[in-house]
């Protein structure tokens, strides 16, 4: 597999004080393992052999302690350590060097997916496309990216908008060519003093260089502690644990 893989696990997180505190949020349990698990198998379920984690500095030092080298998990795990959490794109910007201009899968550290994207993310590396986003339909489109689609045709993409246009998120799956690095240098800070992956699709949506893919399986993310419950069932679900 010629793409490498990228877990964005930074970020202050907030939503879930007082635990993040002590911890990162991508090292807490979902169900019976740590949240990272899960978009880390997401990647290395498809094959991808190089992933580089990018987090901040409070605890990178538990990353290095839960996942060593990955030897454990088949792959080669590299780390960077976002200094600042100034935003999504900010954090995907420390993988220039890492992405060595091979395509990449990028996956934010706390989303869930039910279903395997083996299949999107291999074709993806054959394919002539600069991006490929996953979407899936939600009730509370508004905490999210949302996709507008007329006639089939992906127009736009606006990150939480209060008057959401579909209620098909943009979930935390993302695939790039080597020119997403050349895109984040020319974004500005959003409102809320981030550099936004909201923007660099859209840039690519701009220049005709933007795909999509309606998820089947299920999907949540787990950043607040009611979308964290969500994801322990979810997984616990896909487990067949009878939770009655
Ligand atoms: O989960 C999907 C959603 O994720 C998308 O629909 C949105 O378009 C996207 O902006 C993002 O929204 P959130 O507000 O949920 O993002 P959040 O700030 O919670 O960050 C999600 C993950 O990204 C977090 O678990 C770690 C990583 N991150 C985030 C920031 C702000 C970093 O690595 N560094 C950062 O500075």
């Amino acid at each position: 597999m010629k793409i490498k893989g990228v877990i964005l696990a930074g970020g202050k997180g907030t939503r879930l004080l007082p635990i993040t505190k002590v911890t990162n949020k991508h090292l807490l349990a979902i169900y019976n393992k740590p949240m990272i698990y899960y978009p880390l198998g997401v990647l290395t379920s498809s094959g991808i052999k190089d992933i580089l984690i990018v987090t901040g500095p409070e605890h990178a030092g538990h990353f290095l302690n839960l996942l060593g080298s990955g030897k454990e998990f088949g792959v080669r795990i590299s780390y960077e350590v976002q200094e600042e959490a100034g935003g999504i794109a900010q954090a995907l910007s420390l993988a220039e060097d890492f992405a060595d201009e091979k395509k990449i899968a990028v996956i934010l550290g706390d989303n869930i997916f039910e279903k395997s994207l083996s299949n999107a993310i291999r074709k993806f590396q054959n394919e002539n496309i600069g991006a490929k986003i996953f979407l899936k339909e939600v009730e509370e489109a508004n905490r999210f990216g949302v996709a507008e689609i007329k006639n089939g045709k992906l127009v736009g993409i606006e990150e939480k908008p209060k008057a959401p246009k579909s209620r098909l998120a943009v979930t935390g799956m993302y695939m790039y060519d080597k020119t997403v690095f050349e895109k984040i240098k020319k974004l500005k800070p959003s409102h809320r003093g981030e550099l936004e992956i909201t923007d660099v699709n859209n840039m690519y949506l701009k220049s005709g260089d933007l795909s999509y893919e309606i998820i089947n399986g299920k999907w949540t993310d787990a950043g607040t502690f009611s979308s964290m419950l969500k994801a322990s069932i979810l997984v616990a679900n896909m487990n067949n644990v009878d939770l009655s």
